[in-house]
């Protein structure tokens, strides 16, 4: 069932947001946000948000299933104005990701919720979460989340199955998608503050809710590919590996191998 009149009404009472642009069924909640930025007041927060994406997308050249009851949405935000400093805007992932983990995790009591760097969350072994964070040419970014929520596995594509979870498949019950999101929102406002006030401060919660740590990690960059071990994530959220050459930090990258 898609969100209802009341769901967008209380949506739009959500401190972040300024204004909500609703589709049942799009191709891509991110390319909408990009397609209407030029006729979005610069400082205005706006949330794109879809039942169904016919073309979701996820980082590089990955598509993004967005299953019947999953949240798919983005954001169209200018981080200066929640003050947030240029040289920070690549935490801007991390801060969604470590939002996401704290709205999911008081869901699932009984089961790890963690991060996966540079941005992705997972339960376990599974990813629960993707965030794909695009910056525009005049410095608003857009910060699209897919989340599995009431989506089941057994509706997922093959190739998903054994990599991905659901909320409801875990916890056994459905979710208020409204509420979750709302819940969302909210926690996504905290990170973004914390952000803006204390990064240092988002960069250690990241790094201990990293889930990583510990593991052998292979990190294409630029045009190599680094391994070592996983260390965590630094204050200023790179990814820290512990490799035969010694330690090194990757500001960003792609994990090819885990
Ligand atoms: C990833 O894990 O690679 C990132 C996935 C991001 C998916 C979300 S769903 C909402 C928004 N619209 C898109 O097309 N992609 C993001």
């Amino acid at each position: 069932m898609g969100f209802a009149e009341a769901d967008i009404s209380r949506l739009l009472a959500s401190s972040l947001i300024d204004r909500i642009d609703y589709h049942p069924t799009i191709g891509s909640t991110n390319d909408r946000a990009r397609e209407i930025a030029g006729a979005v007041p610069y400082k205005q927060v706006v949330l794109i948000l879809a039942d169904e994406q016919t073309a979701g997308r996820g980082r590089g050249t990955n598509r993004w299933w967005t299953g019947e009851g999953s949240l798919a949405f983005s954001l169209l935000l200018d981080p200066g104005a929640h003050g947030i400093e240029r040289r920070h805007y690549a935490m801007i992932a991390l801060a969604a990701a470590v939002a996401i983990v704290d709205t999911a995790s008081p869901l699932l009591p009984d089961v790890t919720v963690g991060l996966h760097w540079p941005n992705d969350v997972f339960v376990g072994e599974r990813k629960l979460a993707g965030i794909l964070v695009e910056a525009l040419p005049d410095g608003r970014h857009i910060v699209g989340i897919g989340a599995n929520v009431n989506n089941s596995l057994a509706a997922a594509p093959p190739e998903l199955s054994s990599i991905v979870t659901t909320l409801s498949d875990v916890a056994g019950q459905h979710f208020d998608r409204c509420e979750l999101l709302l819940r969302l929102l909210a926690n996504l406002r905290l990170t973004l503050d914390q952000l803006a006030n204390s990064p240092a401060a988002l960069g250690l919660r990241s790094h201990h809710l990293c889930l990583q740590r510990g593991r052998t990690l292979t990190v294409q960059w630029a045009d190599r590919q680094t391994t070592g071990v996983c260390q965590g994530i630094a204050d200023d959220g790179a990814l820290l590996l512990d490799t035969p050459g010694g330690p090194q930090t990757i500001y960003s990258g792609v994990i090819v191998k885990a």
